[in-house]
């Protein structure tokens, strides 16, 4: 009988958010570190997991879907189990618990967002004993960020200073399947980004589902400003961070994007309303003025900012007054990118009881509007990078021409250009190399290496 992971194999199938992505880093980190092999398709995995997301209706109905079709896929002839374990966890997990092994019954496992660490003995567990093993916590014991990782790329790495939400945004599940914010201790941040900038690492990601209230359940006052500080201070090359809620948003962070040599000139800011109206009834606490009074000042820091955001069409009671008003947001604030949404209701939300009588076509129509708007503004913003060099993090080749490297401006643009004479995309990538912009398109910039380091 199998008692250990020796010659087991793995996969993953993520879903949602970055913080899932990262979740699944440390799942792969564990497997990893107790001797099972990562593969990429399901049909070679003998366990496989899923890290799910119920932000909107969609995932949801994919992963029911998804683990229903498992059942038809054959277990590899050489696998030491007689079984193949499937594990459901993260959001869907969290907030379903033991009705997702009612409705799927050959799923194994499931665990939530606050025990990923006790996966390996929940599917030890099934692979020894049967049956379901089930384990959803209310809340997290200790910061869950303790695990081993096993990261995408060896340059790049997420790193999680707050994991819950305390926000409350009438739409959203997050703040009930994430559990109550809470910070990770300062020190522990930094230790974290000096192991990753020692292995080599160029850029970090700072994660939490609002990281600008970091530090008011450990420090009694938002300390994020110092959590810049003190990466910038690690060495690191590239520094980012996301999300950001435009109520928290302070002068002290937005006066770091002058002064701190590692932030890059990129911000992704969800509005997902113009319209006062909206914003009020969504419980997000500012007012359409209060945020392109954050856009001015933060262009008065960095007139070429990249800014990003997220946009939710039609939800309950929007009108079109209303929808004109995030319209015309979008085309003052002139963003790079624009996350655009249906509004999708969530049982268990205040916005769930709203009475939501606009037709479906009505609010198709307004959300393909506004996604030609949101093409159309940035193509736009990127056509001010022609002629510029830019520094550009390699990735790799680009999926589609192996002759080209891919990779990410400053400001988180995808840049193309043709791999220099000599060099290969592998043997670049992880290094930053200076591209001169020949060309913009709505979603990337296409150049040449300008002078190979
Ligand atoms: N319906 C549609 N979009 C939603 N989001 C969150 N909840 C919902 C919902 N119920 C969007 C918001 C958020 C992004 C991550 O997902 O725009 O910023
Ligand atoms: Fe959801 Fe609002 Fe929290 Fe973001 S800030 S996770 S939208 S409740």
């Amino acid at each position: 009988m199998q008692s250990s992971f020796t010659n087991l194999t793995f996969c993953i199938r993520t879903f949602g958010c970055q913080m899932n992505k990262h979740d699944s880093e440390r799942i792969a980190g564990m497997f990893e570190g107790l001797g099972a092999l990562q593969v990429d398709t399901i049909e070679e995995a003998d366990i496989v997991a899923f890290m799910t997301c119920c932000v909107r209706e969609a995932a949801d109905t994919r992963l029911y879907g998804q683990v229903a079709s498992l059942k038809n896929v054959p277990l590899r002839t050489d696998s030491p189990l007689r079984k193949r374990i499937v594990a459901v966890g993260g959001c869907i997990g969290q907030r379903d618990g033991e009705k997702l092994t009612k409705e799927l019954d050959h799923l194994d496992v499931v665990f939530g967002t606050h025990n990923l660490g006790s996966l390996p003995h929940l599917v030890m567990a099934a692979i020894e004993e049967g049956g379901h093993h089930v384990e959803v916590l209310d809340a997290a014991s200790s910061f869950p960020t303790e695990l081993p990782t096993s990261r995408e790329h060896d340059w790049a790495a997420w790193l999680p200073i707050t994991i819950g939400c305390n926000n409350f945004c009438s739409y959203c599940i997050v703040p009930y399947v994430r559990g109550r914010e809470k910070s990770r201790p300062l020190e522990d941040i930094v230790a974290e980004a000096e192991r990753y900038v020692a292995a080599g690492v160029k850029e970090i990601t700072l994660l939490g589902q609002n990281v600008n209230s970091y530090g008011r359940d450990l420090y009694g006052a938002p300390r994020f400003a110092q959590v810049l500080d003190a990466l910038d201070g690690t060495g690191i090359e590239r520094l980012r961070f996301a999300t950001s809620h435009p109520k928290d948003l302070t002068d002290e962070v937005i006066g770091k994007f002058a002064t701190l040599r590692s932030l890059m000139p990129a911000l992704h800011l969800p509005v997902q309303s113009g319209s006062d109206a909206v914003l009020a009834a969504m419980n997000r606490r500012y007012t359409r003025a209060h945020y392109l009074e954050l856009v001015r000042k933060l262009r008065d820091v960095v007139p070429d900012i990249a800014l990003s955001t997220d946009i939710i069409v039609g939800f309950p009671g929007e009108t079109a007054k209303d929808f004109e008003n995030t319209y015309r947001l979008v085309d003052e604030v002139g963003y790079h990118q624009v996350f655009t949404f249906i509004y999708s209701k969530r049982e268990g939300t205040p916005a769930a009881s709203m009475e939501d009588t606009t037709p479906r076509e009505t609010i198709q129509e307004r959300f393909d509007r506004l996604v030609d708007l949101v093409q159309a503004r940035a193509f736009e913003a990127n056509q001010a990078d022609v002629g510029a060099i830019v520094e550009v993090l390699v990735e790799g080749a680009s999926k589609r021409d192996a002759g080209l490297l891919a990779g990410k401006s400053p400001k988180n643009q995808t840049v193309h250009a043709p791999v220099p004479v000599g060099k290969t995309a592998s043997e670049l990538a992880g290094t930053i190399v200076p591209v001169r912009i020949n060309e913009a398109k709505t979603w990337y910039l296409a150049g040449e290496v300008v002078n190979d380091r």
